[in-house]
């Protein structure tokens, strides 16, 4: 571990020399001088004078070193039988047009465009154009419903909206433009234009200021990469908080570019000109990082997938991609390998396939969980590594480092700090955590390039969501350890959002969309384990005076209404009706209780509890109607 702690120790006592050693690995148009500084927030931001592209970093200056006829994205979509490979030369000039074409309508540097499309090489092509004119692009995930939509329509009043006519889910097609449509009439803001991708699966109609790809990149010129600053935002990505309003992720380039560019080297051990697959969605931070930006910054070809790890055709998928792309490093969700494993238990697919070009397999989005671990251990004759990180952070924080110093590897470990975060574990008082003793995970200040500048538009809650709990301290919402060793233990959040499918979502929002059905009083939504999905939701409700007592119809009504305002993407499936919620003297729901009996942990009677009798009650329907674990749990 000597290398590790020589180059963790120097990022963190000289993080200015470190990191302008590091901005020397991309390309600038004029260098920063300034590396670290402070904005009036007291918060770290990097790079603040330096001018670059992130466009320019990812394509042109590839072309312009002799890349232009490497593959750049090769694109697989076996739900719309296609493929389709584009060299770097092919994309520069694909985003330079596309990049024309926007500015054709009124796009300029520093205006929002907002990105509602699946996984197709024309969602990348967006950014990057959005990338290439300074503007600041808003993906939204495909499976999120109208409203989620509306909101961050709103929220980041974009000038345009780009979207596709459709989405592939498996084998069904999911018309994306009656969403936009429905979206947009229930926004306060009014975009200029939509621009819609026409998929042959589905064809959209198209109204008063839509207007189609192809016709409008064919009447487009290519246009040249706009300057920005370091600090300029690159990009807004919303991301589940506690609350119904999702909050923005601000991401500037300077600081972005570095970061990628250096964990591709030290935490994947990547080479310019391998094959980096991602199988995450571009509406996710993965998929920003490590499918868009992060593998083409450095040089290498990145793999957009349109499919499952399953079904799709089966749960040979990842296997055959991996064979076929020559892939080197592998990244998914836990949840995916879940799915897989419940399929083919035995690894048989595996047999079909010569995987023999990887070099290692990485896992995120949520804890690996040791029986996965184990499995894919078993299965593959390559590392199999957990490292952790969020959208706010935008790369790994902590991380076993494949391209600076490989570690043994521990089951159910993210392994260490990455270089740049100082990360920290505290109890409740602030003091520090000893070893093996669980708290608060945070990261000391100054957070390294690549993370979050501010919630858009937003300051306050940005200093309330992160930095208020600790002073000096960003609060990460996860609860961990670090073990003797110093590897580092994370175990689930501290907050109310969970974890679906390698999906961030808010409990605290669905619980705003159950309250607001009008027979519901009272309610609470936790998220409890699921073998497959590692957690999904569970909505507990008091039925207002005066209800017919159909409680069938109210379970079924709360989640249709669940699924029309937040999307399937929710799986809020599971509801149930009681007389009473355990709460305390002071009123609040005991939410930890309940998800530790829906688990089936043996729980005691908490000394602040008001009503020991609902404890009870909420345990025997919960058993009644089979939740999770509960029949497991016991009152100690
Ligand atoms: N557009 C529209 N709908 C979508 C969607 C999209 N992009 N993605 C998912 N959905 C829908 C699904 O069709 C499903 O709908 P249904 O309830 O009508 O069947 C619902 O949302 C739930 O989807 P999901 O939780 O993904 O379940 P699944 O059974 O379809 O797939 C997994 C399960 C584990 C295979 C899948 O979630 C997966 O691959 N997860 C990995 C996640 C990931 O990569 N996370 C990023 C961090 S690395
Ligand atoms: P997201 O912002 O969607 O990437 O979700 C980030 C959250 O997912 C983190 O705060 C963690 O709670 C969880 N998470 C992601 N990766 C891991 C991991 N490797 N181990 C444990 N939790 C993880």
């Amino acid at each position: 571990m000597r290398a590790y702690h020589a180059e963790h120790q120097r990022s963190i006592d000289q993080p200015d020399d470190f990191w302008k050693e590091q901005a020397k690995r991309i390309p600038w148009f004029k260098p920063p001088e300034t590396i670290l500084s402070y904005d009036d927030q007291n918060h770290a931001r990097w790079y603040d004078d330096g001018e670059l592209n992130t466009c320019y970093v990812a394509l042109d200056h590839h072309v312009a070193c002799g890349r232009g006829e490497q593959p750049a994205i090769h694109w697989d979509s076996p739900v719309s039988e296609q493929r389709r490979t584009l060299t770097y030369r092919e994309l520069r000039d694909d985003v330079a047009r596309f990049a024309g074409a926007l500015a054709g309508l009124g796009v300029e540097k520093g205006d929002r465009v907002v990105i509602y499309m699946p996984m197709v090489p024309e969602a990348l092509i967006a950014m990057y154009a959005c990338a290439r004119l300074g503007a600041v692009h808003s993906v939204v995930f495909g499976g999120f419903a109208a409203h989620e939509l509306a909101v961050r329509i709103d929220d980041a009043e974009p000038r345009v909206v780009i979207a596709a006519s459709c989405g592939i889910e498996i084998d069904r097609v999911l018309p994306y433009k009656p969403i936009l449509d429905q979206a947009l009439s229930q926004c306060r803001h009014r975009p200029t234009a939509c621009v819609i991708l026409q998929r042959d699966q589905a064809k959209a109609e198209l109204g008063p200021i839509d207007h189609d790809w192809q016709s409008l990149v064919s009447f487009a010129d290519a246009v040249d990469c706009v300057p920005v600053r370091g600090t300029d935002p690159l990009y807004i990505l919303y991301t589940s908080g506690t609350t119904g309003k999702p909050k923005g992720v601000v991401r500037d380039n300077g600081g972005h570019a570095v970061a990628l560019h250096y964990s591709m080297q030290h935490v994947y051990g990547m080479t310019p000109g391998e094959v980096f697959f991602s199988a995450s969605d571009v509406g996710w931070v993965v998929g920003h990082s490590y499918i868009i930006y992060a593998p083409l910054i450095y040089g290498c070809t990145t793999l957009i997938y349109e499919g499952k790890p399953v079904k799709t055709p089966d749960a040979g998928s990842f296997w055959r991609l991996i064979s076929e792309y020559r892939v080197k490093a592998f990244f998914t969700a836990p949840t995916a390998f879940r799915a897989i494993k419940k399929e083919d238990p035995d690894g048989v697919m595996l047999e079909k396939y010569d995987i023999s070009c990887l070099r290692a397999l990485f896992l995120a989005g949520e804890r690996l969980d040791p029986p996965t671990f184990h499995w894919l251990e078993d299965l593959l004759n390559v590392p199999v590594i957990d490292h952790w990180w969020q959208t706010e952070t935008g790369w790994p924080i902590a991380a076993n480092l494949q391209g600076l110093d490989p570690m043994p590897i521990k089951a159910g470990s993210a392994t260490v700090p990455v270089p740049g975060f100082d990360v920290r574990v505290l109890d409740r008082s602030g003091e520090p955590a000893g070893p093996c003793e669980q708290g608060n995970v945070v990261i000391r200040e100054p957070m390294p390039p690549g993370c979050l500048a501010g919630i858009w538009r937003d300051p306050r809650r940005f200093h309330s969501a992160y930095m208020a709990a600790f002073p000096g301290y960003y609060l990460t919402g996860d609860a961990g350890y670090f073990d003797q060793d110093g590897y580092l233990f994370v175990m689930g959040r501290t907050d109310d959002v969970i974890n679906v499918a390698g999906h961030r979502l808010s409990t605290g929002e669905m619980e705003e969309i159950v309250g607001s059905h009008a027979a519901v009083a009272e309610c609470a939504v936790i998220g409890i384990q699921d073998a497959l999905k590692g957690q999904v939701p569970l909505g507990l409700v008091i039925a207002k005076d005066g209800f017919d007592g159909d409680t069938d119809r109210l379970e079924r009504e709360l989640v249709s209404l669940v699924r029309e305002q937040i999307g399937a993407i929710a799986c809020f499936k599971q509801v149930l009706v009681v007389s009473r919620l355990p709460k305390t003297r002071s009123g609040k729901i005991l939410r930890k209780l309940l998800r530790t009996i829906a688990d089936g942990e043996t729980f005691a009677m908490p000394s602040t509890i008001d009503d020991p009798g609902s404890l009870q009650d909420v345990h025997d329907t919960m058993i009644d109607r089979n939740i999770g674990d509960a029949h497991k749990a016991r009152l100690r």
